[in-house]
């Protein structure tokens, strides 16, 4: 990776810990924490950290007799993640093929990564890999668009103005809210005692103007869709009117969300 690619990671990590983080992410931490029933002196590998919101909060419950491990396949994300927090082992890689030894943790968790790993099943199968036996799993992951009014809004808008690549990229952190699904995704690759639990959360951005060009620029480019300049205005212009029925405070701008989360132990 060259030094400029390395360094665009970084900024756009940084915008997803200034803006992402405390709007939507930082909330379920403590959530994933408690189903994963994290103890002190536990060894715990975050699947998919992120900048590490997760890996803080499980850091603090381990203590310092514990030991925690971030992964992601984002040297940006991780560039960040190590700049915010000390005492967390951060490892490059995938959740397909975790660098990590067989039985080595005591729990494994994971929020808002599953949706994007492109085998979901084997990506399970190595959270199982790398638990001791008996150790428990807790994976969040985003409740279906029909429960999330806001962003169905924006969807829809895009839908309506920038066409379906941009709709479906939007679409993209949603499409695991299927319960029945999400149940058998963990009981076939072997996971035991799966339960799923869904937690109501609210989302918090400066304003609709902020949340929706984050979308725009930030998400979109990451999924491959760059709109032209034009667009993106014409958007942002009819996203208040769009997407302010589901607001429930306008500044900040906060509205209702939803999200699993799986918890299973390793027979
Ligand atoms: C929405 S972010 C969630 C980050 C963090 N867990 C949080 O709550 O802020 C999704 C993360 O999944 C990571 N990711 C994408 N594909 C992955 C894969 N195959 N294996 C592991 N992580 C992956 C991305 O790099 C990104 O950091």
């Amino acid at each position: 990776m060259t030094d400029s690619t390395l360094q665009a990671q970084i900024e756009a990590a940084n915008a997803y810990e200034a803006l992402f983080v405390p709007a939507l992410f930082g909330q379920w931490a403590p959530k994933v924490a408690d189903a994963a029933g994290i103890q002190p002196g536990q060894r715990v590998l975050d699947v998919a950290c992120g900048t590490g919101v997760l890996a803080r909060e499980i850091a603090s419950r381990a203590g310092s007799t514990g030991h925690v491990a971030g992964l992601d396949p984002s040297p940006g994300m991780l560039e960040v993640a190590k700049q915010l927090t000390l005492g967390v082992e951060w490892r490059e890689g995938v959740a397909e093929s975790l660098p990590l030894a067989d039985q080595a943790f005591d729990a494994v968790v994971s929020q808002f990564g599953l949706m994007f790993f492109t085998d979901r099943r084997q990506a399970v199968r190595e959270m199982l890999r790398v638990l001791a036996p008996g150790g428990r799993l807790a994976v969040a992951v985003w409740d279906s668009l029909e429960n999330i009014p806001a962003y169905a809004a924006e969807v829809t808008l895009l839908e309506r103005v920038a066409g379906r690549p941009a709709a479906d990229a939007l679409r993209a952190p949603f499409v695991l809210g299927d319960q029945h699904a999400l149940e058998v995704l963990f009981r076939d690759a072997g996971v035991g005692s799966v339960e799923i639990a869904t937690h109501r959360g609210t989302a918090q951005f400066p304003s609709i103007h902020s949340m929706v060009e984050a979308d725009l620029r930030g998400w979109l480019p990451v999924m491959g869709v760059m709109l032209p300049e034009e667009q993106i205005k014409w958007i942002l212009e009819e996203a208040e009117q769009a997407l302010s029925p589901y607001v429930s405070e306008p500044a900040p701008t906060m509205f209702h969300l939803s999200a699993h989360i799986v918890t299973g132990a390793k027979p």
